[in-house]
């Protein structure tokens, strides 16, 4: 027998206000409906108001999540939130979510590897999981992304969204094969040679401002298709398995052809892809969380299948991680 974190529920929160593609080239943004259809695949982006903080969006995901899983918030010993746009530089966001739930016991913490981070999060809490350190864990990945985007650069300004996406995960014991419920395995990897290509031009501890996200597109996407589909390789060899067996690709929505192509790679049809780019536009930590509630959510995925979810991010960052729900 192994201890495996298994996947009880999901939910996920949008910022009120829905922002067309249209609707930013009447606000002054230099590009097209058109362009960014044919060149991302997103139609539209949820942006966050100014009374909405990432620890809000944070705290409605995980309320959705608990309530899908039956999990009582009082169980919960673990909070994890995976932002890089947390509401102070501190404490946590993850300790603003544990005290809007009312939690009291266990730990809680952010976790920083931009788009990655959910992949991340989702490996720290397994890890805690596996090892006693705990046994009821609310995975979080939430973003305000909005706030770091420079309007007038229209390469940057039309990529990105506002949301969260959580999951609740849980102690249970397994058989140790990859028939069991829960993560089977997750993969991680950096590479800060790769700093300077996606990154945010300031800080508390450099310049004192915020800054603005930066980003060589091209750089991004050339690493991205690349180093996805090397961790996709890893994973599944870990587990002895092929794409075959994987009934979803939940990935990181940061591209529609970033996203096909790694589809391609795979073998695996459009009908065993989740995109949810057209709706969130990229919401960095909170892709994938997002995503994954969207598809449990309309029924595509059912209980007993096995989800394969990816990311790249800002670092380089990337991973992957196996699961049966
Ligand atoms: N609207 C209209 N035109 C634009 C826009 C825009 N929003 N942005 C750029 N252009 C123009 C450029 O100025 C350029 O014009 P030029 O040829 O006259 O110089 C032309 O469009 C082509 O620009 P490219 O940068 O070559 O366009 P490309 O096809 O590479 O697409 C994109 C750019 C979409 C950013 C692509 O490189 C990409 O998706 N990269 C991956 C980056 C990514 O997803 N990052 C997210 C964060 S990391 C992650 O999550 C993996």
């Amino acid at each position: 027998m192994v201890t495996r974190s298994v996947l009880l529920g999901c939910g996920s929160a949008l910022p009120r206000t829905v922002v067309t593609n249209d609707a930013l080239v009447a606000r002054g943004v230099e590009t097209s409906h058109e362009w960014i259809v044919q060149r991302t695949g997103i139609a539209q982006r949820y942006i966050a108001d100014g009374d909405e903080k990432t620890s809000d969006l944070a705290t409605s995901a995980a309320r959705a999540a608990l309530a899908q899983a039956g999990v009582d918030v009082g169980v919960v010993d673990l909070v994890i939130v995976a932002t890089t746009t947390p509401d102070n530089v501190f404490p946590s966001t993850a300790a603003r979510v544990q005290g809007n739930l009312g939690i009291t016991r266990g730990f809680a913490f952010d976790v920083q590897a931009v788009c990655s981070g959910f992949v991340y999060a989702l490996t720290m809490a397994d890890n805690f999981i596996r090892l006693g350190q705990a046994q009821t864990a609310l995975v979080i990945g939430a973003e305000t992304l909005s706030r770091l985007l420079d309007w007038s650069d229209r390469t940057t300004c039309v990529l990105f969204g506002d949301g969260a996406g959580a999951v609740v995960l849980q102690s249970a014991q397994g058989a140790g094969t990859v028939a069991d419920r829960g993560l089977l395995s997750t993969h991680l990897h950096a590479d800060g040679s790769q700093y300077d290509h996606l990154f945010v031009d300031g800080g508390v501890g450099s310049t004192g401002t915020f800054g603005f996200l930066r980003m060589d597109g091209r750089e991004v996407f050339r690493h991205a298709v690349t180093r996805l589909s090397e961790v996709v390789d890893e994973a599944l060899a870990a587990n002895g398995l092929t794409a075959e067996a994987v009934d979803w690709l939940v990935p990181h929505q940061a591209n529609r052809r970033i996203i096909e192509g790694l589809a391609k790679k795979l073998h695996l049809p459009e009908e065993r892809v989740v995109m949810t780019i057209a709706q969130h536009a990229n919401t960095s930590a909170a892709s994938i969380p997002l995503a994954l509630a969207t598809a449990i959510g309309d029924g595509r995925i059912q209980k007993g299948q096995l989800i394969l979810m990816n990311a790249m991010g800002g670092g380089f960052t990337w991973g992957a991680a196996l699961v049966r729900v």
